[in-house]
């Protein structure tokens, strides 16, 4: 029997295409010079897209392949993905959740730290001969502080056990109380900012949460506290998010995430107050490996007709 075909929409993990080879017929849309051409040639055979968090399918791709049944998304956020299509077409969704918690968080905790502590900004200083003329300026600091997680899923929580250890007083904002967990939860963002040094966002993006963080839970949050962004960068306002910083109506930010990546405002780059970071959460090799791997766990289920180990509901 003939391989199923596979549309890949970008270059994934090795491990992604090792992996997939000997189950489908792979298409790689990428470097089709007529990506049209290639999609109407493959399209009665497709029946599985592979994909990753920022390229996503769109409800355009995915109408030009109608024998679609499966995305195999690699990454947990699927805000990239047309969720509105897929459910209407009864199409799979798989993504790749908890095996990238730990290095995610460890992303949230050294942005948290770097951006507290001004870490690159003392990098710079040593670089650029600075400390051979005076000590750097003393920073702000994690002691007797409050975090406040916006989002308290399943990375959330194990940034939380890491912020623990820094004695870090923790409360939470998400749309439903968790009645299990011993933290204060906020129902609404704008009174929990007001309460907390440190806004920690980490739910997922789309437009159920697009531009939460808006001028209003900025202000709220006040001079002294800081955004650390590892969720979406459609999560805070742009805009808002720089004037804020701009007007010192808050103290610094920690952003792993922007609204149109890989373009970041110039706004931002030239702050001091800033630590960016190029949307890393999960890029080590242990992570990308794992998250790979889960991938091609999803897609193999499905080929050999079992269900799926990660569905997203
Ligand atoms: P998760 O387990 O689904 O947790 C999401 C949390 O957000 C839940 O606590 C949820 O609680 C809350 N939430 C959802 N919608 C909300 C809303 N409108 N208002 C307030 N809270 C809301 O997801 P996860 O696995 O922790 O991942 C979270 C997100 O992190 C992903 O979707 C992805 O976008 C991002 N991420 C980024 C990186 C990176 O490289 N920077 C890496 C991995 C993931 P309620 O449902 O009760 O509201
Ligand atoms: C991915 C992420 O690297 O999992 C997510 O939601 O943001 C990252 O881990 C990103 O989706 C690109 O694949």
């Amino acid at each position: 029997m003939s391989k199923p075909g596979l549309v890949m929409v970008g270059p994934l993990m090795p491990r992604v295409m090792d992996g997939v080879a000997p189950l489908f017929e792979v298409h790689k849309l990428w470097e089709a010079g007529d990506k049209d051409a290639l999609l109407a040639k493959v399209a009665p055979a497709t029946r599985a897209i592979a994909t990753d968090g920022t390229r996503g399918a769109s409800a355009e791709l995915m109408r030009k392949l109608p024998k679609l049944e499966i995305v195999g998304c690699q990454g947990v956020g699927v805000d990239a993905i047309d969720l509105g299509y897929t459910r209407t077409h009864n199409v799979i969704v798989t993504n790749t959740p908890d095996v990238l918690n730990d290095d995610v968080a460890d992303t949230a905790m050294a942005l948290l730290l770097a951006t507290i502590r001004r870490i690159p900004q003392g990098d710079r200083y040593v670089r650029e001969g600075k400390w051979l003329k005076a000590h750097m300026a003393l920073t702000d600091t994690l002691r007797n502080r409050t975090l406040g997680m916006v989002g308290f899923g399943r990375i959330g929580k194990v940034i939380a056990r890491r912020a623990a250890a820094f004695d870090l007083k923790i409360v939470y904002h998400t749309r439903n109380i968790q009645t299990d967990q011993p933290f204060v939860h906020y129902p609404r963002l704008v009174e929990m900012a007001r309460d907390v040094d440190i806004l920690m966002v980490i739910v997922p993006g789309g437009p159920t949460t697009k531009h939460m963080i808006n001028a209003q839970v900025l202000e709220a949050l006040g001079p002294g506290g800081y955004l650390i962004n590892v969720a979406r960068g459609s999560v805070v306002d742009e805009p808002a998010l720089i004037k804020a910083l701009e007007q010192k109506k808050i103290a610094g930010a920690g952003l792993d995430v922007f609204e149109n990546e890989p373009n970041v405002p110039e706004a931002l780059i030239k702050m001091d107050n800033v630590v960016l970071a190029p949307h890393v959460g999960s890029a080590t090799h242990h992570t990308r490996n794992a998250m790979a791997q889960l991938v091609v766990d999803n897609l193999k289920a499905w080929s050999e007709g079992r269900p799926v180990l990660t569905p997203v509901k």
